[in-house]
């Protein structure tokens, strides 16, 4: 059975839950408790969709994530056969201290549309539709920002790159500096910052370096849906990883990641944001109620919608949602 169409609005619920529930707890400095409350939140939604969804990219493996995990079947069990890749809080440190881009986060796939990545670590880049089919993970950061630059006919000079605050990108800094780039230094979030790419409003244009394999994963899905682009290599710190990786069923640790080896088939993608950021307003408390800001994608269309909602807590309870 394909996805209808309609799931997509349903995932949607799921976030929206998630992001509820986790923003309750930001700046507690409880990476923790942000992260289990957005996991029950989104758990119980999804399971009151109707389908037979198994999670292939979730919050660890079994023996060590008791909800969400990977292989956990969630939805009634009726209904499509389809696989989901999540994250209920992406940016527990964001929420925790109440930074900026926490996100709540279903991408949905066909069979075997996902990578199957391990909780390892993956080298990324990213650009939006403008610069589609141009990069290259091969090629160097200097390389790609020309290319980048050319394909959006403009100076290199007035890309905005983001890039991960971490010791292990001085040398990518040094040189996207180098190349004369602008550099937007983020602490967490790479998802969202993968997506910014292909904002509206087009902030920042490029996302390099090395973050989470399985958001790695996710910003594919979304970017499949909007027609940007994301290339990626596994970067596994040890051969525990490597053997986690075999084992699920990646042959060659090193090959080249393109899109249709990220997410293939039909894909849809399903985010609300929990804390404010360049691509989705955070939730905002109202009386008896809050706002949240979603985006709904789905590959097959191309459609993008934003979703403004407003919730009645008088009406309808969170664990209701
Ligand atoms: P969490 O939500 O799991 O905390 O991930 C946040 C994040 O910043 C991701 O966006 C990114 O891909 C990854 O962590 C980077 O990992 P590290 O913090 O180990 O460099």
């Amino acid at each position: 059975m394909a996805m209808d169409r309609n799931l997509a609005l349903e995932l949607v619920r799921a976030t929206e839950a998630a992001a509820l529930a986790a923003t309750r707890l930001m700046g507690r400095g409880d990476e923790h408790a942000a992260d289990q409350a957005a996991v029950d939140a989104m758990r119980a939604a999804l399971n009151r969709i109707e389908m037979d969804a198994i999670v292939v990219i979730g919050e660890g493996e079994r023996d060590e994530a008791p909800m969400l995990f990977i292989g956990e079947k969630v939805g009634t069990g009726n209904g499509p056969k389809i696989e989901i890749a999540l994250d209920p809080l992406e940016g527990t440190t964001i929420c925790a201290t109440g930074g900026a881009n926490a996100l709540a986060v279903i991408a949905a796939a066909e069979e075997k549309g996902f990578l199957h990545a391990p909780d390892t670590y993956m080298d990324k880049i990213a650009v939006g539709p403008a610069a589609q089919g141009v990069i290259d993970i091969d090629l160097s950061p200097t390389e790609n920002l020309k290319a980048i630059a050319q394909a959006m006919s403009v100076p290199v000079e007035d890309l905005t790159v983001v890039i991960l605050d971490r010791p292990r990108h001085e040398k990518l800094i040094e040189e996207v500096r180098k190349a004369g780039a602008r550099i937007k230094l983020i602490q967490d979030g790479d998802v969202s910052a993968a997506i910014a790419t292909c904002s509206r409003d087009n902030q920042v244009d490029v996302l390099l370096g090395i973050g989470g394999a399985p958001e790695g994963v996710i910003a594919a899905a979304a970017l499949r849906c909007v027609g940007g682009e994301i290339q990626g290599r596994l970067k596994p710190r040890h051969q525990g990883e490597i053997d986690r990786a075999r084992a699920m069923g990646i042959q060659d640790i090193d090959a080249k990641l393109n899109m249709s080896d990220l997410a293939t088939g039909d894909v849809m993608f399903a985010a609300t944001g929990v804390t404010g950021g360049d691509f989705l307003k955070g939730v905002r408390f109202r009386a008896q109620g809050a706002l949240t800001q979603s985006v709904v994608m789905r590959s097959q269309t191309g459609t993008l919608r934003y979703i403004d909602a407003e919730h009645n807590f008088r009406r309808k309870r969170l664990q209701d949602l």
